[in-house]
């Protein structure tokens, strides 16, 4: 596995051969303000268990997580959920200004393609990958989840309407490292529909631990706005308690560790263990 310091730097020098604008300070403000980094780690370790070299994954892995941070930094904006705190700085648009939030996405989303498209890997996998990461951050993944999200129904929502909101606002994007790691180590497409399958219960599992640290972890834990409660959201939490809510996130977390141990030819104790660490999580 690369070294937490050793992937920051390589964000940085992806951003450092940008055109200099503030634009580009504003990108790199909300990619280098820390965060869990889970998305380009499970891709990692999914290449790891597999003997591959993690560094075939580099460029995937800084690609997800410029576009998870663009999903952020518009998740943010005050017409979306007009929060002021993430990853223990103040939001994009408020160290900036909301055009600059706006469009510190937009390039963070756009650069996230070129740098994919730089993978060192035969042109077949490489095409894969990009079609599956704009599948899973598009209209018909994360976009399509946020779309969802910020159009429901408070008054007819119940958990199986949460849990599709939550398939794609947040499951595509965790589940994406998952299988593109599995297409770059050349596995066959039945073994990379079983690891974006269980991406999605991780991704489920991360969404319903999200809305329960949401109720009681503090802002400053957190690093985020805790802001469910005053945007009136419906959440895994509000629909089916905090108990229920407790217990089917630790069931889902444990059938994806129990998934991870049955994958043939892979080594799973490295990613089991960054499971185990994901789920007693406090921020
Ligand atoms: C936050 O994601 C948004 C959700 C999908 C719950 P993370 O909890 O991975 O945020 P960072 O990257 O660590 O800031
Ligand atoms: C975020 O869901 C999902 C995204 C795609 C950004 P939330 O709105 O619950 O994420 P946080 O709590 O602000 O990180
Ligand atoms: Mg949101
Ligand atoms: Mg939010
Ligand atoms: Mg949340």
């Amino acid at each position: 596995m690369m070294k937490k310091n050793e992937f920051e730097q390589l964000l940085n020098e992806k951003l450092d051969k940008v055109t200099d604008s503030r634009v580009r300070d504003a990108m790199r403000y909300s990619l280098t303000a820390g965060g869990k980094r889970i998305r380009p780690t499970l891709l990692y370790l999914v290449l790891e268990g597999y003997g591959e070299d993690p560094a075939l994954g580099n460029e995937t892995a800084c690609a997800l997580e410029m576009i998870h941070t663009y999903s952020l930094i518009h998740d943010d904006l005050p017409a979306m959920d007009n929060d002021d705190l993430r990853r223990g700085r103040p939001t994009n648009h408020k160290q900036f200004d909301e055009a600059t939030a706006i469009l510190a996405g937009d390039g963070l989303l756009t650069e996230a393609f070129a740098c994919a498209s730089e993978t060192h890997a035969s042109a077949d996998k490489v095409l894969k990958c990009i079609r599956m990461l704009a599948q899973s951050a598009g209209p018909s993944g994360m976009v399509y989840g946020q779309c969802l999200d910020i159009n429901e129904d408070k008054n007819v929502m119940n958990f199986e309407d949460i849990r599709k909101v939550y398939k794609y606002k947040t499951g595509c994007l965790l589940s994406v490292p998952l299988a593109m790691a599995s297409v770059l180590a050349g596995r066959d497409e039945e073994t990379t529909k079983q690891w974006e399958q269980i991406g999605f219960d991780l991704g489920l599992a991360f969404q319903i631990q999200d809305d329960i640290l949401d109720v009681t972890a503090t802002a400053e834990e957190l690093g985020k706005s805790n802001s469910d409660e005053r945007n009136d959201k419906v959440t895994s939490v509000t629909t089916l308690g905090m108990d229920v809510a407790r217990r089917l996130m630790n069931s889902l977390y444990e059938d994806c560790l129990r998934r991870c141990a049955e994958m043939p030819g892979f080594r799973e104790e490295k990613i089991s263990e960054l499971i185990r660490s994901v789920m007693i999580r406090t921020y």
